[in-house]
């Protein structure tokens, strides 16, 4: 069912580092406290939008969108965050976008089979093909023309940030931030096609399913999940990711402001 309302975008993040810049983009901007998180409404290159920063997990993200979609009435939910990479073809500073979201600790075996979420009948939700693709878009558009400007030499080559992939796939959440290959080779023997893991995404794409709200998931990758995954995390996302965002949102904004 296609939404009656007029066009607003909420976007989340779950980590303040996340948001970091976005801030100060933010024209027209109203507070509003809300379930222990600010949601501050206004307009974002000219797109009316509600930014949150949801918290670390499943239960936030969950909590978090329902109240953009319930209160604050957004017809359309963006999330920008990192993630650890699934997949060897995938290195730091390459961006997955969610086509399909799993929650890889959901298991009411033998009740339901592994994964399913039960009433739902499903355990993969699709995100919007049209929303990532225009996130698609921007990202191609930011890695192209702007990475050089908006990273330091210093942190490129730190990070290794030459050939960055844009990649669409499966993304797996859950509460557990998987610093372990053996954990994440388990996960891969059951899901062969997942690409990144995180902690939020597929909550909110249950949620989304509920409500019939578009939404699209990006993560920039920051780590291989492997027990080297905390080292430089903070760095990276200050350095790197929060840019990337911030970059690929302007454009991402642009061409929406066009489309609604
Ligand atoms: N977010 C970023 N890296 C992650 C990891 N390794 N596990 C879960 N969530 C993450």
């Amino acid at each position: 069912m296609k939404s009656t309302l007029p066009a607003r975008l909420g976007l989340v993040f779950a980590m303040e580092e996340e948001q970091q810049g976005l801030a100060e983009h933010l024209q027209d901007v109203q507070i509003h406290l809300l379930g222990k998180r600010e949601y501050r409404s206004g307009t974002l290159w000219g797109v009316p939008c509600v930014c949150v920063l949801s918290g670390i997990g499943k239960v936030a993200a969950a909590s978090t969108v329902t109240s953009l979609i319930q209160h604050f009435e957004v017809t359309q939910i963006v999330l920008s965050g990192v993630a650890g990479a699934a997949d060897t073809s995938l290195k730091v500073g390459d961006i997955v976008i969610a086509n399909e979201l799993i929650q890889h600790d959901m298991n009411a075996f033998p009740i339901f089979p592994k994964f399913e979420i039960p009433r739902s009948g499903k355990s993969r939700f699709a995100t919007s093909s049209e929303l990532s693709q225009q996130l698609s878009n921007a990202a191609q558009y930011f890695i192209q023309h702007e990475l050089a400007e908006h990273i330091s030499a210093a942190s490129r080559a730190q990070f290794g940030l030459d050939q960055v992939q844009i990649v669409k796939g499966l993304i797996a959440s859950g509460d557990q931030f998987i610093q372990d290959l053996q954990v994440l080779a388990a996960l891969k023997r059951e899901l062969p096609d997942l690409l990144a893991v995180e902690m939020e995404g597929a909550a909110i794409a249950q949620v989304c399913d509920d409500f019939e709200i578009p939404f699209a998931i990006m993560r920039t990758i920051s780590d291989e999940a492997n027990e080297h995954a905390h080292l430089n995390f903070k760095q990276f996302i200050h350095e790197v990711a929060a840019q990337y965002s911030l970059g690929i949102l302007r454009q991402f904004c642009a061409q929406w402001f066009k489309a609604n």
